[in-house]
């Protein structure tokens, strides 16, 4: 079964951004996880273009771009350009998910939605066939090192229901509080890839951080 690392780079030292991420590449992250925040949407203003750019060049591996943005199509082609993989953009902050994804797509790029805690799974049930990626927060955005909400648990269970029934191949991502503490229920659940920020950084040694974490997905027998 696929299971991804996705490091957020939220957590890096930005005096080394670049080694930060080349650091995770070298240490097997699968993807590298971009928060772009804008301040309105969520209250921190966080980066754009220029750091997905800097993951672009420091990294061979899928540029992971988790927009928590008003009006998110006003970057689409500017991310897109600056070397993102998947651009996902919040069902809350984009009433028209269909135009959007579509929009994405066109762009050649593959596009996901990302669900607060407190929005159903129903505000995408019509548009599943059009996903690439389904985003669990397991945390309300805007923050790294918050801690985990337990009673995610049970939607992600109910969003791999939801995306087999549809047999869709979209990737199960979870993001917020995930750590050795969390990763292995979220697997169970049916998450396929895991968003770590603080677990890694603050790790004592990042790279072993990711196989650790990695190795906790591991089948229930
Ligand atoms: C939160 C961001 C996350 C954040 C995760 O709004 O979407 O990607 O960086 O950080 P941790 O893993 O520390 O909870
Ligand atoms: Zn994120």
């Amino acid at each position: 079964m696929t299971v991804r690392i996705a490091p957020s780079v939220l957590s890096a030292d930005f005096r080394n951004l670049g080694a930060d991420i080349a650091m995770c590449d070298a240490g097997g992250a699968d993807w590298i996880h971009i928060d772009v925040m804008d301040g309105r949407f969520v209250p921190p203003i966080s980066y754009g273009a220029k750091v997905i750019e800097a993951a672009r060049r420091s990294s061979s591996k899928v540029v992971d771009v988790h927009m928590m943005v008003v009006e998110p199509e006003k970057h689409f082609d500017d991310f897109v350009k600056a070397g993102a993989d998947i651009i996902t953009i919040h069902a809350e902050a984009a009433p028209h998910l269909d135009r959007q994804l579509v929009r994405i797509k066109e762009l050649g790029c593959k596009a996901g939605v990302a669900l607060n805690p407190a929005t159903p799974l129903s505000s995408i049930e019509e548009i599943v066939h059009l996903l690439d990626l389904l985003l669990i927060m397991t945390v309300n955005p805007g923050y790294g090192g918050q801690k985990f909400i337990e009673y995610s648990l049970d939607k992600i269970e109910r969003a791999r229901f939801l995306l087999d029934q549809a047999e869709s191949s979209a990737a199960l991502e979870v993001d917020g509080g995930i750590s050795r503490d969390t990763i292995a229920r979220c697997w169970r659940a049916g998450a396929d890839t895991f968003v770590a920020g603080n677990a890694i950084f603050a790790a004592a040694d990042p790279q072993a951080e990711i196989g650790i974490l990695r190795g906790l997905c591991v089948e229930s027998v």
